[in-house]
């Protein structure tokens, strides 16, 4: 194994070479560039899937086709570029821009998937795919469940619970003390209670449940926690502020007294 290794680099190289020079020599007529890959957020006014080629033959024949979102089934026929026709569900939003990107406009959830560009002349066939992918900004973060004063007796406890609606992909909800992270709001040593929850909607978009499971001290007191949404839709991440307030069994080491004991 050992002595045989610097000889099967070189023959690997080399086979992927003349496999390389076999495909240039055969296709060497059409070549297709496509992508990148795209996010349109729901409802975008437009998104464009790029796609270029070229071609010694004159007038290939293009289109573009959508993978089905179940392996097996056949590709929908979105648009043919040389005849300029859209096809059903694309023909009043989409149009071919830049010799043959495809615009797809009023962009919806069912907009998702694997887009191809294809070109082909005579026995050329060559082709590209692009992604897109759908993105949905989630509703700002809400406190609930938070009922001060709290105990401060370094017992772990639900302190409170933030939830994030409607994101997609999942949002990222974190729990912050101060400007301390708080390792995600989980509870480490009992994965029943609290953590993160993960629920689907009927619209293709998530909902994510953080608990605040802590242990409280009197130095909790008056201090400031924050849940945080992270989500590449949106442009800087979201906040939901509560002050602590904490009760202490020895009032004079409370940093502030509660009033409930007065
Ligand atoms: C929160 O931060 C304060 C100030 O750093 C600290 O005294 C307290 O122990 C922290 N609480 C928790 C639960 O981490």
């Amino acid at each position: 194994m050992y002595q045989r290794l610097p000889m099967d680099i070189p023959v690997r190289f080399l086979t992927e070479y003349m496999v390389l020079l076999c495909v240039i020599g055969a296709y060497a007529t059409i070549a297709v560039n496509v992508g990148p890959n795209k996010q349109a957020l729901r409802g975008a006014e437009s998104v464009v899937l790029p796609c270029q080629y070229t071609s010694d033959d004159a007038a290939p024949t293009v289109r573009w086709w959508k993978e089905p979102d179940i392996p097996g089934q056949p590709r929908t026929r979105v648009y043919h570029v040389t005849n300029g026709q859209a096809f059903t569900g694309y023909a009043d939003r989409a149009s071919i821009v830049d010799q043959a990107s495809l615009k797809l406009m009023n962009v919806g959830m069912l907009d998702e998937g694997t887009y191809v560009c294809s070109v082909e002349k005579n026995t050329d066939y060559e082709e590209g795919s692009v992604k897109l992918e759908i993105l949905v900004a989630p509703n700002p973060p809400s406190i609930s469940s938070y009922n001060p004063p709290l105990e401060a007796n370094s017992k772990r406890q639900v302190v409170a619970r933030c939830t994030s609606e409607g994101g997609k992909p999942e949002a990222t909800l974190s729990w912050y003390n101060g400007s301390q992270l708080i390792s995600g709001g989980l509870s480490d040593d009992d994965d029943d209670q609290g953590g993160t929850l993960i629920q689907d909607r009927d619209d293709g978009t998530f909902n994510i449940i953080s608990d605040l499971i802590v242990a409280l001290s009197r130095y909790d007191q008056g201090q400031q926690y924050f849940c945080q949404v992270d989500h590449p839709a949106l442009d800087q991440p979201q906040k939901e502020y509560i002050q602590m307030e904490v009760l202490c069994k020895y009032l004079k080491k409370c940093a502030r007294r509660s009033s409930i004991f007065t």
